[in-house]
């Protein structure tokens, strides 16, 4: 079996190695590399000067060497090759057999653990080594690592089915009287309402009502000398007058209030005793003769007769003009002094 080296052992090697180059002599063969030589190898050649290591990997090669040959010493026998594949190979060797010095390991053997804590401290899921080898030395075990938190996984959700909202009764009433349907009807009635109102203003053409012609006006004595009534002159068109200044007679007789010039009609001025037309400023006296203006002729009488039960009743159907000699029709007057 190769001796395993241990890491005091690969340094004083590496020393000696330093040594060696730093000395002006020949070359010797180095205490720990010449020894193993001398001791194991047949002596076929002797020992050559180490040559002065240039750097880590010269090192690592001469420990190499220096591990394969001692093996070999020891044994003399080829079966020694696994011990010396054993040997560290690499600074990652060395460096896991050191950390695994307390253990006793073999750098070889501590390769996968020097790998898998490099790995773990490499994740920053381990503390630093000196504190883990400070807990072990202390008997104490290692912290717990915190294992990282699982992602969660987030599955999509499926979004909620849209559900459509209830119409509310107003809404359904809104939807209802602005559909076309309901529009169409709408406008169909109002046209049907527009026909059977004008079909209705048809039926009842345009008339005047009129008041009847004859119709009586009260007893004499209630149209005293003198005076002109205008009761009438706005419902019926006339004046009632009672004057005895035509021709000297006491008479009670109806004018009609139309304007003999181009028939509008004159208003009675109480203050100046006549008609005055407000049209073409025609006058009449309180008898109707015109007196001034354009009127060509005097006012108009209508019938006018005492009935049987003492009022007076006048007749608008029939006209008296003075310019004909009418006036003195017994239908155009009646006696004043029954008044
Ligand atoms: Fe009366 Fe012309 S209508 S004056």
């Amino acid at each position: 079996m190769a001796k395993k080296l241990t890491t005091e052992e690969i340094l004083k090697m590496s020393r000696a190695n330093k040594a060696d180059q730093s000395d002006t002599a020949p070359a010797e063969p180095a205490a720990g590399a010449a020894a193993p030589a001398e001791d194991s190898a047949p002596a076929k050649e002797p020992a050559k000067p180490a040559a002065a290591p240039k750097g880590a990997a010269d090192i690592m090669a001469a420990i190499r060497a220096k591990g394969a040959g001692g093996a070999e010493a020891s044994s003399g026998k080829p079966e020694a090759k696994p011990a010396a594949a054993a040997a560290p190979k690499s600074p990652a060797d060395i460096m896991a057999a050191i950390r695994g010095k307390g253990a006793g390991a073999a750098p070889a053997a501590a390769k996968p653990a020097a790998k898998k804590a490099t790995a773990e401290a490499s994740a920053g899921n381990l503390p630093p080594v000196g504190e883990m080898l400070a807990q072990l030395k202390a008997g104490k075990k290692p912290a717990a690592v915190e294992a990282p938190a699982k992602p969660t996984l987030k599955l999509p959700t499926r979004p909620a089915p849209k559900v459509a909202p209830q119409p509310t009764r107003r809404a359904f009433l809104l939807d209802v009287l602005l559909s076309p349907f309901a529009l169409a009807w709408t406008v169909l009635a109002a046209t049907t309402g527009a026909w059977v109102l004008m079909l209705a203003r048809f039926m009842f053409p345009n008339m005047i009502v009129e008041p009847p012609t004859s119709f009586k006006i009260g007893p004499p004595s209630d149209f005293p000398l003198g005076t002109v009534s205008t009761k009438y002159t706005a419902a019926n068109g006339i004046w009632i007058v009672h004057t005895n200044q035509y021709k000297g007679k006491d008479l009670i007789y109806v004018l009609a209030s139309v304007c003999t010039h181009l028939g509008c009609t004159p208003s009675w001025l109480e203050g100046e005793q006549k008609f005055k037309c407000p049209c073409h400023g025609s006058g009449f006296y309180i008898n109707g003769m015109n007196f001034e203006g354009p009127a060509p002729r005097p006012l108009e009488r209508v019938g006018v007769a005492l009935s049987s039960d003492g009022t007076l009743e006048v007749d608008k159907s029939v006209k008296f003009q003075e310019e004909k000699g009418q006036w003195e029709d017994a239908k155009s007057f009646v006696d004043g002094s029954i008044a």
